[in-house]
């Protein structure tokens, strides 16, 4: 196994509000965390799958990731997370195996992200020659600049776009970036070019969105029941 994934599940989901940590609300009765392994165990190439629990729940982490695991289970470590999710990716940092020599980083919150998406950020960090890889897609909505309520100005949209998890990246560079950077990063990409490295952008998946708010968990809701016909 060359390739790890670390699937941050630590955070408590306060947007969404429920009384439990995001990763195990349920969407149509699997849990969040569970949909997410779903992806990540159907990945074509051989992982050493990483998730960072709530400290209070990695007993519970275990046994989901265990159960979708099955065989593969010997591939799979479940550690504490931090109260940032850049301190939750650095816990999951710190047990990867030897041999590893790429790493993932992924949002359990992203549960209906798809195995293929996994598949195409591993290949394109393998033939990146050391930049960092994100799903990307291209904005739909309009976007302004605004000054309170006022528009102050529009905001040429050709040129942006909104990136995804999971974020691939060589293990020694991001290693390195992981204990050179210091401030809190909004992604691992911020992070990593924060280092001085280049970042690749690979096509996104819509249904890889990230399930923040109540409207997000309906949405998946629908979506998983339309697949289950
Ligand atoms: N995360 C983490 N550790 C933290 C914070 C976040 O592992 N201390 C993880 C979350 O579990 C999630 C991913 O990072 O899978 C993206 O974070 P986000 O969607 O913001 O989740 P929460 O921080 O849980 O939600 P909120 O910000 O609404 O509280
Ligand atoms: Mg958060």
């Amino acid at each position: 196994v060359r390739t790890a994934i670390v699937v941050v599940a630590a955070g408590s989901g306060t947007r969404l509000g429920r009384d439990e940590p995001k990763a195990f609300v349920e969407v149509h009765g699997v849990s969040i965390l569970e949909h997410a392994l779903r992806g990540v165990f159907g990945a074509v190439e051989p992982l050493q799958v990483i998730v960072v629990a709530p400290a209070a729940l990695v007993a519970r982490a275990r046994a989901i990731g265990e159960h979708v695991a099955g065989a593969a289970s010997a591939h799979l470590t479940v550690v504490a997370g931090g109260d940032t999710r850049q301190r939750s990716v650095a816990a999951g940092l710190a047990v990867l195996a030897d041999g590893i020599d790429q790493v993932l980083v992924h949002d359990a919150a992203r549960a209906l992200a798809p195995a293929s998406l996994i598949d195409r950020v591993v290949h394109a960090v393998r033939t990146g020659g050391g930049d960092g890889v994100v799903p990307a897609l291209a904005m739909i909505d309009t976007v302004k600049r605004v000054d309170g309520d006022r528009v102050v100005g529009a905001v040429d949209r050709s040129d942006l776009v909104t990136v995804q998890t999971p974020q691939g990246f060589p293990r020694a560079q991001l290693l390195a970036a992981y204990a050179s950077v210091a401030d809190d990063h909004t992604d691992d990409a911020a992070l990593y070019a924060a280092a001085g490295h280049g970042i690749l952008t690979v096509p996104g998946e819509p249904l890889a969105f990230k399930i923040t708010t109540p409207w997000d968990l309906a949405r998946a809701e629908r979506l998983v029941d339309a697949s289950d016909g």
